[in-house]
């Protein structure tokens, strides 16, 4: 096989892919595949439609005979060498001057050729191609899209002809069929999802099942749909989604968009009373002046933060379900601090949620862990050591518990964090699932 340099090998417009990859960590950049399914350690798309681009396409140096063949490419490079000339000329008088004195001038290194300001000007042409691929408005500019597809298929026919007289070109080179890619750790699938993108048949395998449904998501279902329209009943009826083209995979998000709502309501009808806004009243105004904005109004929970609980292992305290809590810190975010206040009282306690920062941030941060260790705690009321070799037989036997801690709401502008009431603690606690595994479990000790 002839191999021809390609152009990640000699260079990439960085700056512009920094900035692109830089665009796309906007955490609600609709249309990004991480709002489907967030997945650890996912490329940017930017970068991966890049790399693998300038994976695909040659440097220009390895066919500067078709560029000199251009008479107009030529004049440009001609220009652009007695320019360059000039400057190198300047740089070996100086080094030159330099020689004998104690001025550390480097050598201005080899003459520029005429074949070297050809490949130049055409590889800034490929890297305006790469700067126009990284913007995340040109995600799906078929122009843009089609201008990469085309240098790739460039280069792949020219390595086609080169490779011609290889024993197997038949089925390695044909220069109607691209090279297929593969990606088999593909995780979140930014490598495969954009090797399509370029025009290239994408494969993807990955270890984890969850990795293998997103790639299924995003690259082989969707390409079985392209071009057709929606099947949803109120597409089939309406006129003028009838009448109307479906590019691309748009008639199939249509449907997911269609049944997607119709699972939504239907799940809001079956469990939607387990899930009950909070009504933010004055009274709650009066210890958390922070929720002023919210009073009268109901506000969605989106989470409900509990603790597990095991009996105090402290005589004096024995009927007392204490918590196990990691930490109280709820947000560390500076200037949005807010975190869990235990209060104790009547023999037992409640958890109170505050904002601001807590006045004894190593407590507040170690919630009743013991220590740095994840596994043994202190009992809330007593302080006594829980260490793993108790807990873990409580938990076996089916002795733990849980307290609600803390809830999330959605605010006008993040989270707001409340302390729980024991309506949100009784609506919980009253969902009996009617399907839970039977089989013996160790409550995640
Ligand atoms: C760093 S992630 C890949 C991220 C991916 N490039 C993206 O942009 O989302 C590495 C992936 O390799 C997978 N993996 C690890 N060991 C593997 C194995 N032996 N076989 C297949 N996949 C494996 C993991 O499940 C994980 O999804």
């Amino acid at each position: 096989m002839k191999p021809s340099k390609k152009l990640i090998e000699v260079a990439l417009p960085l700056d512009a892919i920094n900035k692109g990859c830089q665009e796309e960590k906007n955490p609600f950049l609709l249309g990004h595949p991480r709002s489907l399914h967030l997945w650890w350690a996912r490329r940017p798309l930017a970068a991966a439609r890049a790399v693998i681009f300038a994976q695909m396409v040659d440097d220009p140096s390895a066919y500067v005979d078709t560029l000199r063949a251009d008479p107009k490419l030529k004049r440009k490079a001609e220009t652009a060498l007695k320019a360059r000339l000039k400057l190198w000329e300047e740089a070996r008088e100086l080094a030159r001057k330099a020689k004998g004195t104690n001025l550390a001038v480097p050598e201005p290194g080899p003459q520029p050729t005429l074949d070297e300001m050809l490949a130049d000007i055409e590889r800034q042409s490929l890297f305006r191609i790469i700067e126009d691929l990284v913007l995340w408005e040109n995600t799906t500019n078929e122009t843009v899209l089609q201008t990469a597809r085309d240098e790739i298929w460039a280069s792949w026919r020219r390595a086609c002809a080169e490779n011609a007289d290889h024993p197997r070109a038949k089925e390695l080179f044909d220069r109607k069929k691209l090279p297929a890619f593969h990606d088999p750790f593909a995780g979140g699938g930014a490598l495969p999802l954009e090797a399509q993108r370029l025009g290239l048949e994408s494969y993807s395998s990955d270890l984890n099942p969850v990795a293998v449904l997103i790639n299924k998501a995003m690259i082989e279902i969707p390409p079985k749909f392209a071009g057709r329209p929606p099947v949803n009943p109120e597409a089939r009826t309406e006129k003028s989604l009838i009448a109307r083209e479906w590019k691309g995979a748009q008639g199939l998000a249509e449907d997911v968009r269609y049944y997607g709502q119709w699972m939504r309501d239907e799940a809001e009808k079956r469990i939607g009373h387990l899930y009950p806004k909070v009504e933010v009243t004055a009274e709650m105004v009066k210890v958390r002046p922070d929720l002023k904005p919210y009073v009268g109004r109901k506000i969605t929970v989106i989470a409900w933060l509990w603790a597990r609980t095991v009996k105090s292992p402290n005589p004096a305290f024995a009927k007392v379900d204490v918590p196990l809590a990691s930490t109280f810190m709820l947000s560390t975010k500076a200037g949005k601090e807010a975190y869990v206040e235990p209060v104790i009282e009547n023999g037992g306690y409640r958890f109170t949620v505050k904002v601001g920062k807590p006045r004894d941030a190593e407590r507040a941060k170690n919630g009743t862990k013991s220590g740095s260790s994840g596994s043994s705690f202190l009992c809330l009321m007593s302080g006594t050591p829980m260490p793993f070799e108790y807990l873990r037989p409580e938990a076996k036997e089916g002795r733990m518990g849980a307290r609600l801690m803390a809830i999330v709401a959605e605010g006008e502008r993040g989270r707001v964090y409340l302390s729980p009431t024991p309506e949100m603690e009784a609506v919980a606690l009253s969902a009996i699932p009617n399907d839970a595994p039977e089989t013996e479990g160790s409550q995640g000790l």
